[in-house]
């Protein structure tokens, strides 16, 4: 029996690729950076399933030149990438990991507010350029963590991972968006309404996923409302920001600080201003990036793929729609 195609759109660890190996005819697209979309639409031309990154754009065109697909698995728990209504009208099953990454994305969002606070990243560079001549009573001074409070948009699975960690830090939480009130109580976060959080928190983490009513939530008009000494950390994804209006409220003090995980665009251009800001800290959307995690990950991605191929449910799946009377 021929074993079904599958194009995996980048190496992922080996936990996933060796599960579909099992029983699929694998291609792998080796290189560091993603496929062009011509390369794409060669590649998923005969698949009959796809596990794709976020950085892949999946769209009705793709979708229309692999006609014998029967799943697109996300190797993410986001899935902006994907055209869902497409894939739905076709009938095709789309796949993502929620769960898994939780507390490893929450762990870098922590980090980056601990370090916008601290101003950790211009902390070292000052002593690698051997500008530290000696113990400063004003030298980078920070904010502080605990006591301060904490503004959550957002308050899904990585939302309250981070609300949590705010609490363990002694931290008050506020919270706009996301509709599990007890999860908000057994936490201790207060619900408010989003101009009131930007007006009343110290450090604003955003946590909802990229749709065209999140697109450019935190707008110009956003950051008048924020505290001069609000720090912006954004694990969620770049389009939720207005990076342009983040620019200006960075660089004429309208907010303190910006840590960030993603961009718009990803990667960021070298020339973008953002860059030349020492109060503006990014790192390479790396939110997941774990050993462990993303073994999690690449294993469920797998996990979609096979369950797709077999007709059968897939176990994380964004477009249930496609069940019809079966759900
Ligand atoms: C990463 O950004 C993800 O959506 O998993």
């Amino acid at each position: 029996m021929t074993k079904p195609r599958v194009f995996v759109t980048r190496r992922i660890p080996e936990a996933g690729l060796n599960l579909l190996q099992e029983s699929c005819d694998v291609r792998v697209w080796e290189d560091e950076l993603p496929p062009p979309r011509e390369a794409l639409l060669r590649e998923a031309a005969d698949a009959e399933g796809l596990l794709c990154l976020l950085s892949d754009r999946v769209d009705a065109a793709l979708m229309d030149a692999a006609p014998q697909l029967k799943v697109i698995s996300n190797f993410a728990v986001g899935f902006d990438n994907i055209d869902i209504t497409a894939a739905t009208q076709r009938g095709l099953p789309v796949g993502h990991t929620p769960g898994v990454l939780t507390e490893t994305t929450a762990d870098l969002a922590f980090a980056l507010l601990m370090a916008a606070a601290r101003r950790i990243v211009e902390a070292v560079h000052y002593v690698q350029e051997g500008r530290w001549k000696t113990w400063g009573p004003m030298l980078m001074l920070g904010q502080d963590v605990h006591g301060a409070t904490l503004g959550i948009i957002g308050l899904g699975r990585i939302g309250q991972a981070v609300a949590r960690r705010g609490r363990g830090f002694d931290m008050r939480v506020i919270y706009h968006g996301g509709s599990n009130e007890e999860a908000a109580r057994a936490i201790g976060a207060e619900r408010r309404p989003l101009d009131d959080l930007l007006a009343e928190a110290d450090f604003i983490s955003l946590h909802v996923p990229l749709t065209p009513e999140t697109h450019h939530l935190i707008d110009a008009r956003a950051f008048e409302r924020m505290k001069p000494t609000a720090v912006l950390v954004n694990t969620a994804r770049g389009g939720v920001v207005d990076s342009k209006a983040l620019y200006h409220a960075l660089k004429s003090g309208q907010i303190a600080y910006a840590a960030l995980d993603v961009t718009d665009p990803e990667p960021i251009p070298p020339d973008d201003p953002l860059l030349t800001l020492e109060n503006c800290l990014i790192v390479p959307h790396i939110g997941s990036a774990t050993h462990a995690t993303r073994s999690r990950i690449a294993l469920i991605a797998a996990q979609n793929v096979l369950a797709g191929l077999h007709g059968e449910r897939l176990p994380h799946c964004v477009n249930p729609e496609v069940y019809g009377a079966q759900r």
